[in-house]
Formats: structure tokens, sequence, C-alpha cells
């Protein structure tokens, strides 16, 4: 096994790992730092099942519209499921690095946690700029996976878990060049942001303990470097160390902003 496949069953647990608290603090940020307004044409690429669709469809009200793009049939048919009963919505299956949109068609780009997995960032981005009018703009977020300190009484295993773990996607640390490839793509004003989502508890609304403790522990078990048993010991570990009173995960996420002047 190798990168996370966006698949039927992926589709059913984003349905439930997405209507998590610091899943939803993240949307907020997102869409804090997008600011969409009522009327405004508004592009989400790699939208997933479609949560920001929904949510930026009530911002941009009946004369706006949204487009979600993506890869996953499946991912797309949530997607539209999600927001059937708008009219203002299009979904379209493409890849990022071939955006099936007019040149300067949007006022407004977004595209969350999706970089990470594709091979060449900057051509995705040469994409959205491509698809901006000039003044639009556009939010790019992703994690930067080495940011993650996770506490462990076994920190060798936990380090192989994770070195493990980095091969579920392409860019285990986007963030530290998305500045530069944003410029590269022809963005200027572009600003970053840091968000550190941290837990101490063995919480299921939290980011850490809610959703990456069930994808790690699932996709290191079918890693040779780790193997189920050892999966299953480190998980083990975490939800005692959580009994106890004793866990900590945190890990940074970064919301780059840009406009496409001309
Ligand atoms: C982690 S999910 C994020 C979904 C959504 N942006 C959100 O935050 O709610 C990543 C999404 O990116 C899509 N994706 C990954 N690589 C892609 C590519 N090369 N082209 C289009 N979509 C892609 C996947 O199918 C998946 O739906």
């Amino acid at each position: 096994m190798s990168q996370l496949v966006f698949d039927e069953s992926r589709a059913r647990q984003m349905e439930t790992l997405y209507r998590t608290r610091d899943v939803r603090r993240r949307r907020a940020l997102v869409r804090e730092a997008l600011a969409a307004r009522a009327g405004e044409r508004v592009l989400d690429v790699g939208c997933g099942p479609g949560f920001f669709v929904e949510e930026l469809l009530d911002e941009v009200g009946p004369d706006g519209a949204v487009v979600g793009v993506d890869v996953s049939p499946q991912m797309l048919a949530a997607a539209a499921q999600r927001c059937a009963r708008h009219g203002n919505v299009d979904f379209r299956s493409a890849d990022v690095t071939a955006l099936p949109v007019e040149e300067a068609g949007f006022d407004a780009a977004l595209c969350v946690q999706v970089l990470e997995y594709v091979g060449d960032p900057t051509a995705a981005l040469a994409q959205m700029h491509r698809a901006l009018r000039p003044g639009g703009r556009v939010v790019v977020w992703d994690v930067d996976w080495g940011t993650v300190s996770w506490h462990s009484a076994e920190p060798e295993r936990m380090e192989r878990v994770l070195r493990a773990w980095d091969a579920h996607l392409t860019h285990p640390s986007l963030p530290r060049t998305l500045g530069a490839r944003l410029r590269a793509a022809g963005f200027a004003q572009v600003g970053a942001e840091g968000h550190v989502f941290a837990t101490t508890a063995l919480d299921p609304e939290a980011f850490g303990t809610g959703v990456v403790l069930k994808l790690v522990e699932e996709y290191v078990a079918g890693r040779p470097e780790v193997g189920p048993e050892q999966a299953r010991a480190w998980a083990a570990e975490q939800r005692e160390l959580g009994a106890r009173g004793e866990l900590f995960f945190a890990c940074t996420q970064f919301c780059f902003t840009a406009v496409r002047e001309r």
C-alpha cells in the first residue's frame, strides 16, 4: 500500500471525520481567510465530499456559484448528494493539474489538504491562477507532517510509525515550499499563517486523536516497516496514555493566501 486511496470507504469515513470539532475549526479558518462574498463565483479544487462547497453556497447566496473539482468519483458523488438542494453548483471530474474551467472565471479558489497528494503542486497552482480573474484570491491549506510532536514511552517505535505514515502522501512537508510555489505560479501578496492542532486527551473531536490516530493505525498496519501487530501496539499505547491523562499530540497546519494581480 502506498498513497492513501480516496475511494468509497474513505468517502464514508470522511463523512464522520469531517464533522469533528477540529476539522470544523479548520473549515472556519479557511472560510475566514477566503472571505467569500454574496454573488461571487468560487472554485473548490479537490473538493472531496463537499463540506466546503455546501458551506460556501450559503456564503455566496443565490446570485453566486460554486464549482467543485475532484479526481475521485466516490468523493464527487458524496459532494453532489450533499449539495443536491442547490441549483448554483457544479461538480467536475478532473485532476488538479488540468482544471476543466474557463480562464479568469472565478473570484476566489480554495484547495484544502489536496496538494500534499499531488506530484506537481506548482502546476496545480498555475491552473488555479489561470482560473481566477485579476484580483481573485486563493487559499491553500496543507499539513506539515514533519511538525507532528507525539508523546510515547517508545520513541523509536513512534518514529518508525511516523516515517511509515509519510508514505501515505507525496509531500509530507509541502508548506515549506508553498510560498515559493505560489510565486512561481504567478501569485502575489503571498501570506502564511500556522495553526496548531493539539490535544492532551483521547478526544474523538480532536484532529490528533479523532482523525490522525485512526488513519495512521489503519495505514501503517499495511506497511512492511510496521505491520499489523506493531500498529495495534502503537495505537494501544496511545489509548493507555489517554486513560492515564498522559497523552500529548500536536501538529501545525498552514493556511496560505495569495492574489492573482493581473
Ligand atoms: C484530504 S481530502 C480533502 C477534501 C476537501 N478539500 C476538504 O478539505 O474537505 C483530499 C481530496 O483531494 C482529492 N485529490 C487528491 N489528488 C487529486 C488530484 N491530483 N486531482 C484532483 N483531486 C485530487 C482526493 O480525491 C480527495 O477528495
